[in-house]
């Protein structure tokens, strides 16, 4: 993948900004999607959720400045993964996007035409290898 350092600059500001955003991050997935908070109950201490998000950060970072074979290893395997946990298919798009919205809101003003294009590339990447 060609890179996209505006993908991660992006993610700069938002740890810069706004510190770790795990509560914010799965404040938004249940109140979008309620019915997914009984999967976590068993995440008394939150490692789960924290690790889970940080797959995920590492993911996108791998997506926008290469080589990608993280990303891909990682999603294909935990897509089968979260089969056997009831995740829906859908659901990492659905994550992927709100780590998205999370660091577009911390940049506000900030945010730039190459961030918004940084990101939606990436996306349809993550996307593409969460459902094959
Ligand atoms: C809305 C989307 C998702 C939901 C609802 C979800 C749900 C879950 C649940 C319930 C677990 C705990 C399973 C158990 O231990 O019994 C889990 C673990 C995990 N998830 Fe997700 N997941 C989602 C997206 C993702 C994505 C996009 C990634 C990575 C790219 C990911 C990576 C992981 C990893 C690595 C673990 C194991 C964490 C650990 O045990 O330390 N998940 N997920």
């Amino acid at each position: 993948m060609a890179g996209y350092p505006a993908l991660t600059d992006s993610l700069g500001l938002l740890s810069e900004r706004a510190g770790d955003v795990t509560g914010l991050v799965y404040a938004r997935l249940f109140a979008a999607h309620p019915e997914l908070e009984d999967l976590f109950l068993m995440d008394t201490d939150g490692g789960v959720r924290g690790s889970m998000l940080a797959q995920a950060f590492e993911c996108l970072m791998d997506l926008a400045e290469g080589p990608g074979t993280l990303a891909e290893t990682v999603i294909r395997s935990e897509r089968v993964n979260h089969d056997t946990y009831d995740v829906p298919a859908g659901m990492f798009q659905v994550f992927f996007n709100i780590i998205r919205d999370v660091t577009k809101d911390a940049a506000s003003h900030d945010w730039s035409p190459e961030a918004e294009d940084a990101w939606a590339l990436t996306l349809a990447e993550a996307e593409r290898l969460s459902v094959s």
